[in-house]
């Protein structure tokens, strides 16, 4: 049996591609609460309050996609290892092992998954100080929820070749992933095609997270589905649009795994599991269309667009 090509210990930062990078800078920056730290003609990089150099790169392109989801890895060393595996695996690299040239800087490669999703894997990347935890603003990403065809390919991919664990089932519809403690740091979603579904900033405190959909509501901005509590990972949830149409989500109290006692369950997909709290009342289709979103052609596509371009 293989080994996993490398340990994950966190998210660290995802990449979307937007329709609507210019808006999308000013929503997530002066609305969402994050902060720009670099940004030039097509791209923009902002952090939380957390102690990331960026959490989340906004890309220009003509349709929404997924850039890439990076995860830190403590060291370069092991990414020269996770490289090696991955070759004797013959699992398709687009970039590294090698000294990484973008904001943020660090070490790192980039692989693609079986659906053409990328993925990075990075150390050493640069320091910035953390800001604390006084204001109502997402201290970072602490999950991505993609859509699959294949959601037992998927899981299978992520657990064998990233070493991912899967923490709950949401009956044979969705696979919850952690790669630390936290219930997720993954989830996947079977889906018609393949896309981003959301991505969820973490909030410090139940308090914090209310209070951020506040300053939205003050924005004139009301949640797409939210307030609630979700059953899997006990974590709150609060869904809204980007000016792209993509779906972000604050969140708070992550369930936290004791790797040792852990047991995955199969949630049933009733009302009363969806919401703990009862407050949300069920996905409407609009929320449900935003988390479809378009069907993403993956690497190799974008790939090869380059390459003819
Ligand atoms: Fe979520």
């Amino acid at each position: 049996m293989n080994q996993p090509i490398a340990r994950l210990r966190r998210l660290r930062s995802v990449e979307l591609r937007t329709h609507a990078r210019s808006a999308s800078t000013d929503f997530y920056s002066e609305v969402w609460g994050l902060r720009v730290v670099d940004q030039g003609d097509d791209a923009a990089w902002l952090r939380g309050t957390g102690d990331q150099h960026h959490v989340l790169q906004l890309t220009a392109a003509e349709r929404n996609g997924l850039g890439r989801i990076s995860f830190a890895i403590s060291t370069p060393a092991e990414i020269d290892e996770a490289a090696r595996r991955l070759d004797a695996r013959g699992i398709p690299m687009i970039q590294g092992p090698g000294a990484v040239d973008d904001a943020g800087g660090g070490y790192g490669l980039r692989l693609v998954d079986p659906e053409g999703r990328i993925v990075e894997l990075i150390a050493d990347t640069l320091a910035v100080p953390d800001l604390g935890r006084g204001d109502a603003v997402p201290v970072g990403v602490t999950h991505v929820v993609l859509n699959t065809v294949d959601i037992d390919a998927a899981v299978s991919f992520y657990c064998d070749v990233l070493g991912m664990r899967v923490s709950d089932w949401s009956e044979h519809q969705m696979a919850f992933l952690r790669c630390n403690s936290d219930h997720h740091s993954i989830a996947f979603n079977q889906a018609q095609w393949a896309s981003v579904n959301h991505i969820a900033y973490e909030m410090p405190t139940v308090d914090h997270f209310m209070r951020g959909i506040g300053r939205l509501r003050h924005h004139g901005i009301l949640p797409l589905w939210g307030p609630g509590k979700h059953g899997p990972g006990d974590n709150t949830f609060s869904y809204f649009a980007d000016p792209a149409g993509l779906v972000c989500e604050y969140t708070s109290g992550i369930a936290q795994v004791d790797e040792d006692r852990w047991l995955c369950r199969v949630w049933r997909r009733v009302p009363e599991l969806s919401d703990l709290w009862g407050t949300a009342g069920p996905p409407s289709k609009q929320v449900r269309d935003h988390m479809a979103g378009i069907p993403d052609p993956g690497a190799f596509e974008l790939h090869d667009l380059e390459r003819v371009s």
